[in-house]
């Protein structure tokens, strides 16, 4: 008999509060080089539009990780094990976890995401689909101390983190990150995670400008945030996307670049902007292989297993201890 989905379901709130949003804003904006951190692009609209770039043409990620996961299921899920404890930061519309929970069965799984009404709704959509699944929902921010909402047990805690979003960290954040994660699964779990390589940048370029302007929206939806919600006066018009290949780094690197000499009032502060000035809003990091496993290794990693497409695109992963870690 399955319980029922009330039973099922469960939501715990760790979310940030908008006091920490403008001070984020306020100290980005007032950088030397301005910049806005990438995890507030996911309010509501800007996690739907995150949905509709991952469908875009030339966004090749999401479908070419989809297929390394499909195309080596039963090899993933021996290498997982069943009966883990699934934890996924960042989880968004959890489209993907679905490839695995058939197959993988996990005691429960914990979707964790800074969006919190967005989280809310899949977690849920989920719980009705998987009707034997226990999902335990975290609305928290990744980014910063990664801790369980209840105490677990020793059991197999295997956390996945798909979509190279360890690529959205400078290398050392990455680390960081990467060790936090370490920490929560602990000895006896692992981590599946998700890394884009390097490749061509025409590709790469492509990828970050779709035709149909989703990443444009999804880039511009900042400044509508911060309008909203610290009642700025930010001009969309008079801001431009711009994301391009940094081939010396191996990054994508977005920007919104103010088209002329203006100014911005956010609650009471004003902010320069000259003709051309760049907002950083979002680093995309490409790695090889062999340079995501020296990351992985700093944080206290192994590599178990490596699965790559045929075409070189996208690499998933399997780490877990290191024998001499803590
Ligand atoms: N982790 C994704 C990536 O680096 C996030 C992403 C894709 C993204 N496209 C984006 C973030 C456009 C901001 C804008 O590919």
């Amino acid at each position: 008999m399955t319980d029922s989905k009330s039973q099922r379901y469960q939501f715990f709130d760790q979310h940030p509060e908008v006091a920490d949003f403008r001070e984020d804003i306020i100290q980005g904006l007032s950088a030397a080089e301005a910049y806005i951190l990438p995890k507030y692009f996911y309010d509501e609209t800007g996690s739907r539009l995150f949905e509709e770039i991952c469908n875009t043409e030339e966004y090749y990620p999401t479908r070419t990780e989809v297929g390394i996961i499909r195309d080596n299921i039963d090899d993933i899920v021996e290498t997982l094990g069943k009966d883990c404890l699934l934890i996924e930061p960042g989880s968004g519309d959890s489209y993907k976890v679905r490839l695995l929970l058939d197959a993988l069965r996990p005691i429960a799984y914990l979707p964790i995401d800074i969006s919190r009404r967005y989280l809310q709704d899949e977690a849920q959509k989920l719980a009705a689909e998987f009707t034997w699944l226990k999902v335990h929902a975290v609305c928290a921010d990744f980014t910063g101390k990664l801790e369980l909402p209840y105490h677990v047990e020793a059991t197999n805690k295997v956390a996945f983190f798909p979509g190279s979003t360890i690529g959205n960290f400078l290398p050392e954040q990455a680390v960081f990150v990467l060790d936090e994660i370490r920490k929560m699964v602990g000895r006896g779990g692992g981590l599946l995670i998700g890394v884009d390589l390097q490749k061509d940048s025409e590709i790469l370029n492509a990828a970050y400008n779709d035709k149909e302007g989703y990443t444009e929206q999804f880039n511009k939806n900042l400044l509508l945030r911060i309008n909203r919600e610290l009642g700025a006066d930010f001009d969309l018009d008079q801001y431009k996307h711009h994301a391009f290949f940094n081939e010396e780094k191996h990054r994508i690197e977005m920007h919104l670049i103010s088209l002329q000499d203006q100014q911005v009032t956010i609650d009471g502060q004003v902010f320069q902007f000259k003709k051309d000035q760049a907002i950083l809003t979002e680093y995309s990091h490409k790695y090889t292989v062999e340079h995501f496993q020296q990351l992985a290794e700093k944080a206290g990693f192994r590599c178990v297993k490596t699965w790559i497409d045929e075409n070189g695109l996208f690499s998933v992963h399997y780490l877990n201890l290191a024998a001499d870690s803590d």
